[in-house]
């Protein structure tokens, strides 16, 4: 689908972060867009900057765990806009976990697992049959080199990172991969995408326990702080690793070019994940260990005693 004008699209999690920009990338391009997320006035705020730039939009407050709550989107999309080409399942919520994965809460691979993995089955269920009538369009589902490729399994300073994230987002890979299998069989022209957002991003994902959902309520007192990103850029700045953002309009970018030369790999190339990848596939083929496994800051790391979230 080269030609996007007049064409519609949804983006949950639409309300901040990537899922805001890639909505004001499609609106760029002439496209109706469909901005839902499960909080409400940055939404609404979201929605209407996108329409005070000339942009047909519109907001729907979705939780994306909840399967008649991501239905009820799409129906609405349908009777507002009359069509759907392009679905990206983009919402998501970062590490909160602390210590070992056996310490984790419960409640965060609950949390984790329901937003990350069961919202992206949501959107598929609730929009692929749609997308199937029409003959063509795109979902694209939102990954991440952190789980997609391998986990950051270690922290900045060598403690452990959160399971629950890496381990969310190689479901999204995996599913992604049997999704694109499942269109290619069915002869539609109805493509799947997986999206790798590179770089270090300032986005909400690194401080989601700021907006935790009374249903995930924590059941473990915590023993550590919850990360924050201003904490996250001090070990990396004292680690002498400089952090330069990457605009999300970069990611945005990145998104709308996979679109149209409809590649199942959305990211940037060469990527920093590509040794990763090579390491993962050698040390498989060989039998080998898993020593492939990096920490955050991109290093193999010493153990430590510190905890810590990790990076999305
Ligand atoms: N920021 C990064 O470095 C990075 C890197 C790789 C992948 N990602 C992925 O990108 C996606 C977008 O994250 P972001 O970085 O823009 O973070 P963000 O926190 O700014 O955006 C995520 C959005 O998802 C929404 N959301 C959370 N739970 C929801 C629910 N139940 N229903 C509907 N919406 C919900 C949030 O309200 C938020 O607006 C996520 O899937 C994330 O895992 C981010």
């Amino acid at each position: 689908m080269r030609d996007l004008r007049g064409k519609v699209a949804v983006v949950t999690g639409g309300a901040g972060g990537i899922g805001r920009a890639m909505g004001r990338r499609f609106g760029q391009e002439g496209m109706k867009v469909v901005l839902a997320d499960v909080l409400a006035e940055p939404l609404d705020e979201a929605t209407r900057v996108l329409t005070d730039e000339g942009i047909e939009a519109l907001g729907v407050v979705t939780d994306v765990t909840d399967y008649s709550s991501v239905e009820s989107l799409a129906k609405q999309v349908v009777a507002h806009f009359g069509a759907v080409h392009v679905v990206c399942n983009n919402a998501g919520t970062g590490g909160v976990s602390e210590g070992y994965m056996w310490e984790h809460d419960l409640a965060d691979w609950r949390w984790g697992i329901d937003v990350n993995v069961l919202g992206v089955i949501h959107g598929i269920k609730a929009f692929v049959p749609i997308l199937l009538e029409q003959g063509d369009g795109h979902v694209v589902n939102t990954c991440s080199g952190n789980g997609g490729f391998a986990p950051l399994a270690r922290g900045a300073m060598g403690g452990p990172a959160t399971a629950v994230y890496p381990m969310t987002k190689a479901a999204v890979l995996c599913l992604t991969e049997s999704l694109y299998t499942h269109l290619e069989m069915t002869g539609t022209g109805v493509r799947a995408h997986v999206l790798f957002p590179g770089g270090f991003l300032n986005t909400g994902i690194w401080e989601s326990w700021r907006h935790r959902p009374q249903q995930y309520a924590a059941t473990q007192e915590r023993r550590t702080p919850a990360q924050t990103l201003d904490k996250v850029l001090d070990r990396f700045e004292s680690a002498g690793v400089h952090v330069e953002f990457t605009p999300l309009e970069t990611v945005a970018d990145q998104v709308l070019e996979g679109i149209r030369a409809d590649s199942f790999w959305m990211m940037g190339l060469p990527a920093p994940s590509d040794q990763v990848v090579s390491a993962k596939a050698a040390s498989i083929l060989a039998r080998g260990a898993p020593d492939y496994l990096v920490d955050v800051l991109g290093k193999h790391a010493e153990s430590s005693s510190e905890t810590e979230g990790g990076k999305p």
